[in-house]
Parts: C-alpha cells; sequence; structure tokens
C-alpha cells in the first residue's frame, strides 16, 4: 500500500464553517484541492460569493451557503441542503469563530504593557461576553450536534474543531470570554469524541497559535504587529492558512483514523514559551 494513499479524501463530502476566510479557507482549499467536494457556510455573503467564485474557476467542487453559526435551525437546514448537494458527509469544521475585543492588558510585550480598563472583568459586559460564547462555543455544539445526526447512522466521520492556543494558556490581551469558550471546546471535543468513537467518528481539535487572518478586522495583516508577534515565536514567525494544509488533510483523511479527542497545536512553538 501506498503511504500517499491515506491521506486521499477525493469524493468526500465537507462541511466548514467559517469557511470564507482565514483559516476555514485553508481547509476548504486543502480539501477541495485534494478532490474532496466542500459546502462553506459564512455569515459573510460578499465574501462567501467572491471566494466561491474564484475556487470554482480554479476547478474546485464547492459550494457556499450564507449561515449564522448562531441560528441553529438554518445551521441545520444547511447541512440538510449539503447533504442533498454533495450526496454525502465525511468531514465537518467546526471552525467560524470571532475575536473578544481588549483583554486586561494592552499589549504582550514592551511600553504599552499597561492595564486596559476596556478588557477589565469589572468592565465586561454582559452582551460581549454572550455574544464570544454564543458563537465560538454554542455555534461549535450546534455544527458538531448537526454532524453528529448524519455520521452516527452511517457509522462514520470525521469532526474537526478550531480551538486556539488560548484554550491551553491565559492570554492577557484577549477578552475573558475567548479563553473560556476556546477551552470549553477544547473540553467538548474530548467528551464527544468518547460518545462517538464507537460510531467510527472520529473528534478532534486544531488549536493555532498566531495567524493571518481577518479575524479582529485583520489586525493581523500589520506589518509591525506581525513582526513584534514574530520576535516571540520561537520559529521566529507567524503563520498563514497555508500553515494548516497539512493538518487539516491529516485528521480528515484515513491517515488518522485511529486519532480521537486530541487537540493538536500549531504555533511555531509559541506554546512551549517565548524566545527573543
Ligand atoms: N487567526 C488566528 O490567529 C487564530 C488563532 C487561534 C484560533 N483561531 C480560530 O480560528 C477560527 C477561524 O478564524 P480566522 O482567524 O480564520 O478568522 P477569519 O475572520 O479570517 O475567519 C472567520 C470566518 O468565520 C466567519 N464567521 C464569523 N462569525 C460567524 C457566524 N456567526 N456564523 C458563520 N460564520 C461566521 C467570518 O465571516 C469569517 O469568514 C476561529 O474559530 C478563531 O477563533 C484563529
Amino acid at each position: 500500500m501506498k503511504i500517499a494513499d491515506l491521506f486521499k479524501v477525493e469524493g468526500y463530502g465537507v462541511i466548514v464553517t467559517g469557511g470564507a476566510s482565514g483559516l476555514g479557507l485553508g481547509f476548504t482549499e486543502a480539501l477541495a484541492g485534494n478532490g474532496a467536494r466542500v459546502t462553506m457556510l459564512d455569515i459573510d455573503e460578499q465574501r462567501l460569493a467572491t471566494e466561491t467564485e474564484r475556487l470554482r474557476k480554479r476547478g474546485y467542487d464547492v459550494r457556499g451557503a450564507v449561515v449564522d453559526v448562531r441560528d441553529h435551525a438554518r445551521l441545520d437546514q444547511a447541512f440538510e441542503e449539503a447533504v442533498q448537494a454533495y450526496g454525502r458527509l465525511d468531514v465537518v469544521f467546526a471552525n467560524a469563530g470571532i475575536d473578544s475585543g481588549p483583554g486586561f492588558l494592552r499589549e504582550w510585550v514592551g511600553a504599552n504593557r499597561t492595564r486596559n480598563p476596556d478588557g477589565a472583568l469589572e468592565n465586561y459586559s454582559d452582551e460581549r461576553w454572550n455574544k464570544v460564547i454564543d458563537v465560538n462555543l454554542n455555534g461549535v455544539f450546534a455544527t458538531m450536534r448537526a454532524a453528529a445526526r448524519y455520521m452516527k447512522p452511517q457509522k462514520s466521520g470525521r469532526i474537526i474543531v478550531t480551538t486556539s492556543l488560548a484554550a491551553l494558556k491565559c492570554e492577557a490581551v484577549i477578552g475573558a470570554a475567548y479563553m473560556a469558550a476556546k477551552a470549553g471546546a477544547a473540553h467538548l471535543v474530548r467528551n464527544v469524541a468518547l460518545e462517538l468513537a464507537g460510531y467510527n467518528i472520529t473528534v478532534n481539535a486544531i488549536a493555532p497559535g498566531f495567524f493571518v487572518t481577518n479575524i479582529g478586522g485583520g489586525h493581523a495583516h500589520n506589518p509591525e504587529t506581525q513582526k513584534t508577534v514574530s520576535k516571540h515565536v520561537p520559529m521566529h514567525r507567524v503563520g498563514f492558512p497555508r500553515d494548516i494544509f497539512g493538518l487539516a488533510l491529516f485528521l480528515a483523511s484515513p491517515a488518522s483514523a485511529y486519532i480521537t479527542g486530541q487537540q493538536i497545536v500549531i504555533d511555531g512553538g509559541w506554546g512551549l514559551g517565548e524566545v527573543d
């Protein structure tokens, strides 16, 4: 047997939430670029239309549907439409997520490593807390539930959740709701993995470090920000969506068939510590 065959996803039916941008678009490209048929679910109608067209021109078999993962009835409906369109559901990426605004410190390093009242616990609004939990945790729950409804009867499937390094370590510059949502999602991954293991469904998480995407208004595109972060990441560079292609393909393909309930960190070593 050729080892390359273990990574085959040709003909797979795939759903990616938040699939029109950043890491979700990376998952879409990695899978569709290897012959899978991918439905991108995203709240951003404009970006979804642009990216669907761009990928189709490249010959990829992709479709898009406008979905807010906070609307669970619409999410369920979009799953049904995707399965009807492609006839099967093999892999689901629960990836849609938002940032959470400021944390209690302004900057990680330097002179601006000062307290930020806007991110302080006593000033944290219910609205901000609930929105982040609703998208980043409740949205993951609803996506996993929708996936299980198809995968359990067919006794096969892959669920891959985008968590974060913030699920493992506290980040003073990121709002507290983000940490709570991501840690909650990471533990939910373990619990659902345990529940679904007997149905030949694997459930794993990808925990990225700093990646250049459009999250939080796209601040990661700022070269100064990239320079600052790169100084401290042990590999001395930030991540780009292409860095996630290999891991996405691994977790979606037969190569990872006996791995479940795991959270794989992809961060250039940042979680290990900081190196100047
Ligand atoms: N970029 C990073 O450094 C980083 C690090 C760790 C974890 N993550 C996680 O990666 C995931 C993807 O984020 P990204 O960095 O690619 O950001 P991004 O903003 O580039 O992409 C996120 C996509 O999700 C969509 N989305 C947002 N809210 C939605 C909703 N309610 N319903 C449906 N779609 C929605 C957005 O429209 C966007 O297309 C998120 O879960 C994020 O928390 C990102």
